[in-house]
């Protein structure tokens, strides 16, 4: 009976660790050799099946990486210095996609790590998230360049066009499917209109709730999209940024987050 009593015990302190998002598991749970499991043991039966599917997930992602690091499939991955696939809590509820890579990211092959990444920092802390627990990426892997023969320009930075953000696209559908986030924020029009509606205003689908529809990939649950200013486009017009902030309070309504929304209300 005390045997059971602590397997049980080990099986839910293993579980609660994959929940916080911690897929590699610190510690390795005991095993018994399979010919000693008796009737009693449901419990231990159940591990090896959490295992693979949390591992398959991870692996799965990690492929992806690996993939996009390579890929040449447009002209942007012949020009970049780094490709810059995404990073952040694998098993989050919330993700965050943006544009394309810009100058800062290109050289460290990190998401938002420039002054637009920043201001991300600061809304996903006035949301009551820390910047790890959520996953970041963009549309497009590699850096857009206005002058692709001159990388070392500043300002050099445009958004990604429709042939790029299409051969670009079923890897951003791939991580979104694998990652499987309850609520997406997509961050300006480039990734507002490409993931939620092509409308001709960016303005007519932002602050509202959408169901995520993807064209390549099939999430194992539904996924719901909200699309918000750009920090970028908050640095260039500070005044937008009440407006972003009613956006994201939308958002944590849904995600039943009203509380923490209003202690932050005053932030930056
Ligand atoms: N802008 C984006 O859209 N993505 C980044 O990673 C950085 C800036």
């Amino acid at each position: 009976m005390q045997k059971a009593r602590n397997l049980a015990k080990e099986l839910k302190n293993y579980l609660l660790n994959e929940e916080e998002g911690f897929f590699i598991a610190k510690k390795p749970l005991k095993t018994k050799k399979a010919e000693t499991i008796t009737k009693k043991d449901t419990a231990q039966k159940i591990v090896p099946k959490v295992k693979t599917v949390v591992k398959d997930k991870a692996v799965a992602l990690s492929e992806l990486i690996e993939q996009i690091k390579k890929c040449t499939r447009c002209e942007l991955g012949k020009t970049r210095i780094k490709a810059v696939p995404g990073e952040g809590n694998i098993n989050t509820k919330l993700m965050f996609i943006g544009e394309g890579p810009g100058f800062d990211e290109d050289r460290q092959g990190r998401p938002f790590v420039g002054r637009a990444g920043q201001l991300l920092d600061k809304i996903i802390v006035a949301m009551g998230f820390k910047r790890e627990e959520v996953f970041i990426a963009n549309m497009v892997k590699c850096h857009p360049m206005k002058e692709p023969n001159n990388p070392e320009k500043h300002g050099n930075d445009r958004a990604p066009n429709q042939e790029e953000i299409a051969l670009c696209r079923r890897y951003i559908e791939e991580q979104i499917a694998l990652i499987s986030p309850d609520f997406i924020v997509a961050l300006g029009s480039v990734a507002g209109r490409s993931l939620i509606k092509d409308v001709p205003t960016f303005s007519a689908i932002r602050g509202k709730i959408y169901d995520l529809n993807l064209t390549y990939a099939t999430p194992a649950k539904p996924i719901k999209i909200l699309a918000t200013f750009h920090p970028a486009a908050l640095l260039r017009n500070p005044a937008w940024k009440k407006d972003a902030w009613a956006d994201l309070k939308v958002l944590l309504a849904a995600m039943g987050r009203e509380h923490k929304s209003q202690t932050n209300e005053k932030q930056g």
